[in-house]
């Protein structure tokens, strides 16, 4: 895999659990909404212990599911046996995916944008494996609309956040850069989504983007 290798150990047992107890408390809505009426062949980025994979409707042909860190790769693994379609589990980062271009009919990125390195090059990528007319499903958390609280998720982006938190930032626009990459935004859900009241990981964005035309 080329790039800096990724190895979050215990980042990876914490957001495992983390990940569970969000799905009780309205997360396993968030990724059915993220997910419906998907079809065909789909690239998911970034795809943790392998949360969406039970989700997928049964219209998806096949997911290839790329996750460059290796305990949370394990737990994908796992995962992918019990999905209810066909999900192949690929040692592979954001900033150079497999396979030729246009060969996706969708993407898929659930709380990722967030934490790969660089945004641009992350969507550059995308775009270049998606078909034209294909889509980017997105769900992630983005900067507060409330300038005190953004202040504070810069202040921890420049600090603590991303070293506690797998390499996370709280600060990014990220609808934006979905945009400047060329894809174009149909439909975008803001909403908040606290799993505590001083987490400062919110608010959170579900929505579709189409990819243009070269
Ligand atoms: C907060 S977790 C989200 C996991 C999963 N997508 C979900 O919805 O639960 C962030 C994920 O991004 C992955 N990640 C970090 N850097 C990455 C990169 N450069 N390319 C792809 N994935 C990356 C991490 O290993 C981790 O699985």
């Amino acid at each position: 895999m080329a790039g800096k290798p990724i190895n979050h150990p215990t980042f990876a047992r914490i957001y495992t659990r983390v990940a569970a107890y969000a799905e009780q408390r309205g997360g396993a809505e968030h990724r059915r909404t993220l997910l419906a009426g998907l079809s065909g062949r789909v690239i998911e980025v970034g795809a943790g212990a392998g949360a969406n994979f039970k989700h997928y409707p049964s219209t998806v042909t096949q997911v290839v599911a790329v996750e460059p860190e290796p305990h949370l790769r394990a737990r994908a693994q796992q995962a992918a046996e019990r999905a209810p379609i066909p999900v192949d589990v690929l040692e592979a980062a954001a900033e150079s995916l497999p396979g030729p271009d246009e060969r996706f009919d969708a993407g898929v990125v659930s709380l990722v944008l967030c934490t790969v390195p660089d945004q641009a090059r992350a969507l550059a990528e995308l775009f270049r494996v998606i078909r034209p007319g294909g889509e980017l499903r997105f769900y992630e958390h983005v900067v507060s609309e409330r300038p005190w609280e953004a202040r504070v998720q810069k202040l921890a982006d420049a600090t603590f956040w991303p070293h506690v938190a797998g390499g996370c930032h709280l600060a990014r626009e990220t609808t934006p850069e979905i945009e400047r990459a060329g894809f174009a935004i149909e439909s975008c859900e803001r909403f908040p989504f606290k799993l505590a009241p001083l987490l400062p990981a919110d608010p959170h964005v579900i929505g579709v983007a189409r990819r243009a035309a070269r």
